[in-house]
């Protein structure tokens, strides 16, 4: 008998047909009423292959007596209850490493689009105002000083980025990293103040909820980049749009937003902030990684081996 799982949404490529070859996948997303069909197959889910957007919340977690592992495809699990889990002795899985890459790189193309307004200089172009003036002058990059918060897997290899750019690195976490040679800040608003640029890589969660709030995007001020490669729920977004509208916020870049996909309105009409639709690990090669690490988690588990990236 293959072990069922509950799959939330489809997986990229092989990874899905990996998982229909190998458990019994209960397909959630085709499912017309998805609450009675997880109540229908309630009694012999056993995994569950999710998503970061998703998550596992206590409920669906509740819902399930014979649960044993949440194999979640991303590496950010706040959606997934982790108390929940605990509580029932569930083993939580992510996707980190594979993706670090990509995250970083798109931190940078964000960080260089946002400051150097190449958005905004390419509709210019296109709407033909090249041909009766000439571009605004922006600011330079290479040299300015880059903050981050959450020196993790992501944030260094943002920072190795930033570095090669010429950056002075700056960093803000729980606590100072031992092998790293960058300023470590303890007060993040004295980061603020210091950066031209600040880069949220820290994770989401109830531990760094607004911690980018109203205080440290003016300690960022007029001068300063907020980019956002995490999750929204790390910067109090009504705060943000007021102090891009006011403009004693810079600018902003950002990839997450705290409602997914909904994104303040008051942002289409700035033209001080670059905005995309989340997508950090958004390349076929790191999505393909990602389902293939949810796999080997699932796959792991059910042969009674240790899983490869266990959270919790
Ligand atoms: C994913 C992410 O797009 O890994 C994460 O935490 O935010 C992204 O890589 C997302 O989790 C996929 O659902």
């Amino acid at each position: 008998m293959k072990p069922e799982v509950l799959v939330v949404t489809p997986m990229p490529g092989g990874s899905q047909t990996a998982i229909e070859q190998e458990f019994t996948a209960r397909k959630l997303w085709l499912a017309e009423d998805p609450a009675a069909a997880i109540a229908q197959w309630a009694p012999g889910i056993r995994g569950i292959a999710t998503t970061g957007f998703i998550g596992a919340d206590a409920r669906l977690i509740g819902a399930l007596p014979k649960l044993e592992i949440i194999a979640c495809f991303g590496v950010g699990v706040d959606l997934v209850d982790l108390n929940a889990a605990k509580a029932r002795g569930v083993i939580v899985t992510n996707t980190p490493d594979v993706l670090t890459d990509c995250v970083a790189d798109l931190a940078l193309a964000l960080l260089l689009a946002t400051a150097r307004r190449i958005c905004a200089a390419d509709r210019f172009v296109r709407s033909g105002g090249w041909n009766t003036g000439t571009f605004p002058l922006t600011g330079k990059v290479s040299g300015s000083t880059c903050g981050i918060i959450g020196l993790g897997r992501i944030g260094a290899a943002i920072a190795k980025r930033a570095a090669a750019f010429g950056m002075p690195i700056l960093y803000h976490g729980p606590r100072p990293k031992a092998d790293v040679s960058y300023r470590y800040c303890a007060d993040l608003a004295a980061m603020a103040r210091d950066s031209d640029f600040l880069v949220v890589a820290c994770p989401g969660g109830p531990a760094t909820q607004n911690l980018v709030n109203a205080r440290i995007l003016q300690a960022l001020g007029p001068q300063g980049t907020l980019i956002n490669i995490s999750r929204g729920s790390v910067v109090d977004e009504p705060a943000l749009v007021a102090a891009l509208q006011d403009r004693s916020l810079g600018a902003a870049g950002l990839d997450v937003f705290a409602s997914e996909p909904k994104v303040p309105a008051a942002l289409f009409g700035l033209d001080n902030v670059v905005l995309l639709p989340h997508i950090g690990s958004g390349t076929n090669e790191t999505r393909n990684a990602m389902g293939d690490l949810t796999v080997a988690n699932l796959r792991a588990h059910f042969a009674g081996k240790p899983v490869p990236t266990r959270v919790a």
